[in-house]
């Protein structure tokens, strides 16, 4: 069989794989399903589409009387590939981990309220799956948490009481952990006692002349290293024999500052000026969000198909200059590449952070996305670019603002006529029981700090009240920025349907449907079965009073600009 033959036969195989395990998935037998597709995958790994399908068929299954070996094998092949959100995979990940697999032994020395580190142990902790997790995923479950949080104040006993050989047979362990807590910006609550512990530590590296990696990596647990302003110099040229040790110091500390030379590069449209917009900014610059680290990426589609699956509406090619798009307050980038698929389109990409922007260019540039233009300015002055946009994408950022209609008229400027606009708001009844207790914080006149954030995460947790403790499932509920942005956020307003659809007129657009959980829409449409009922917000207002929790992220929707031909003159 000479090489060409080869590759005949492996095609066929994949095809035959991919085929078997659609039929089996068609017949709800998933185990024997995700199988057959994951033979087709360790044959050919590199169709986007397919890889994306089959992980998301895989996380969102539960997975519960299945070959134990072969699950974990998939586990690490997906927690190794760089263009899927780990995010989505989590709780199945987590399932097959020697941590989940243990929960009793791990629940029973809880009680004792310190760990012994016995082989055991050791072997929990240098799961490779637990590892990857830590290393890929934000760790959004509160067990898993109290245990990490647990395990870290037991190593930093440990390690400064002088019987410390224990670290070193968890080396690779405590990198990925140390990456977990940059990545979450140390969320997790610790006592006076570590903070007394880690002050030794930080004063007994203050005096090495060489780094000593295990006090770096314990300190990394609880602070950001660019904080230990003794060791920039050094950090800035150091390199391990580990190539993981390498690839911590790149993400925790060399990034950042990477990151802090693309921001400075990015050019600043006009000087912001008002003053509820530079509260904002303060924020958004602290704490940039939403943190990520892997993304989907999407497929390959022409602008006019892509508006016609979002809105069944018709892209008018008015002229046959390149098309432009507007990510208008586009955080840290996660959501320009959901556009990034789009052929021969130019991407403005515009936010009030430039902590935010400088994230978003080192991520986007490591994706190799080249037709991106950064700006930093406030929305109200983006008619200071001089553009205007056949699309427009603005979720998550007018409800910041002090005026957000007034942001809107500010889009509807540089919108052309009969574009797309892609609008993400609150929704009054969706965010009540945060409202609730965002009520309360401003009650008790808490700030946004570390103290009060654990404060309001324990009031979160314990609640009796399920709406509230509720909020602990968030993703948000896990990262300092994401809790910031979810609960602390000091400028923040809410929408019911009969405020947007009067605001839609007002501004002259064109409901054009929501993006919504295709389970509601199913519903939805029981309820009001006419044609084009989805267009009438009349019938969606009535529908989320009944069903409260339909726009409980936000309501994400699309409207278009309607075309006023000039009027002439008799
Ligand atoms: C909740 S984040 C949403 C980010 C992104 N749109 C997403 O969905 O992932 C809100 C973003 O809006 C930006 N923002 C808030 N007010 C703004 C304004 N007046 N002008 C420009 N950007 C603004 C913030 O800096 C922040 O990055």
């Amino acid at each position: 069989m000479d090489a060409n033959d080869i590759k005949v036969k492996e095609a066929i195989g994949f095809k035959e794989y991919l085929e078997i395990g659609d039929s089996y998935y068609q017949k709800n037998d998933i185990d024997s399903a995700i199988k057959n597709y994951y033979s087709a995958l360790k044959i050919d790994s590199t169709n986007p589409k397919v890889l994306l399908n089959i992980y998301i068929k895989f996380s969102s299954t539960q997975f519960l009387n299945t070959n134990d070996k072969l699950m974990k094998e998939i586990c690490l092949f997906f927690l190794n590939q760089q263009n899927i959100c780990h995010r989505y995979g989590f709780d199945n990940f987590l399932r097959f981990t020697l941590y989940s697999k243990n929960k009793d032994f791990i629940g029973n020395y809880k009680l004792n309220k310190h760990y012994k580190f016995n082989d055991k142990l050791v072997s929990i902790l240098n799961d490779k799956i637990l590892q990857l997790i830590l290393k890929r995923c934000l760790v959004v479950d509160s067990d898993l948490e109290e245990f990490l949080t647990q395990i870290r104040k037991n190593l930093l006993e440990i390690y400064t009481s002088r019987t410390n050989d224990i670290i070193k047979r968890i080396y690779k362990f405590l990198i990925c952990f140390a990456e977990q807590c940059f990545f979450n910006e140390y969320i997790f609550k610790f006592t006076k006692k570590e903070e007394k512990l880690l002050l030794k530590v930080e004063k007994e590296l203050s005096k090495k002349k060489k780094i000593d990696e295990y006090d770096l990596l314990l300190i990394s647990l609880y602070k950001p290293i660019k904080s230990l302003n003794f060791l920039n110099n050094k950090l800035g040229i150091y390199q391990s024999k580990s190539k993981d040790f390498n690839d911590y110091l790149k993400f925790t500390f060399r990034d950042s500052e990477y990151e802090n030379n693309l921001a400075n590069e990015i050019r600043e449209i006009s000087k912001i000026n008002n003053k509820k917009s530079l509260i904002v900014k303060h924020q958004y610059e602290e704490n940039p969000f939403p943190r990520w680290r892997t993304t989907n990426l999407p497929d390959k589609t022409d602008l006019k198909d892509f508006i016609y699956k979002k809105t069944k509406n018709h892209f008018i090619d008015y002229d046959l200059k390149k098309k432009k798009i507007l990510i208008a307050g586009c955080g840290t980038g996660q959501q320009i590449l959901n556009y990034s698929g789009i052929n021969d389109v130019d991407i403005y990409a515009v936010d009030i952070s430039k902590t935010s922007l400088g994230y978003a260019k080192r991520m986007t540039d490591q994706y190799k996305i080249q037709n991106i233009k950064y700006f930093q300015t406030d929305l109200l002055n983006i008619d200071l670019l001089k553009e205007s946009f056949d699309m427009i994408v603005c979720t998550g950022v007018l409800h910041h603002m002090e005026k957000p209609f007034e942001g809107l008229k500010s889009l509807c400027k540089v919108l052309k006529p009969n574009g797309f606009l892609k609008l993400g708001l609150y929704s009054t009844i969706g965010r009540s029981s945060i409202k609730e207790l965002r009520s309360d914080i401003e009650r008790l006149d808490l700030d946004f700090n570390k103290k009060n954030m654990s404060r309001i995460r324990e009031i979160i947790s314990n609640s009796e009240n399920n709406e509230i403790k509720n909020l602990s499932k968030f993703t948000d509920f896990y990262s300092t920025s994401g809790f910031r942005d979810l609960i602390f956020n000091k400028i923040e307003h809410t929408f019911s349907l009969i405020e947007i659809k009067n605001e839609i007129f007002k501004h002259n657009l064109k409901f054009l449907g929501f993006e919504v959980i295709s389970n509601y829409l199913q519903m939805f449409k029981v309820y009001y079965p006419d044609y084009n009922s989805e267009l009438n917000l009349m019938y969606w207002n009535d529908f989320e009073i009944n069903f409260p929790k339909t726009f409980v992220s936000m309501y994400n929707f699309w409207v278009s600009k309607n075309y006023l031909p000039k009027m002439v003159k008799n």
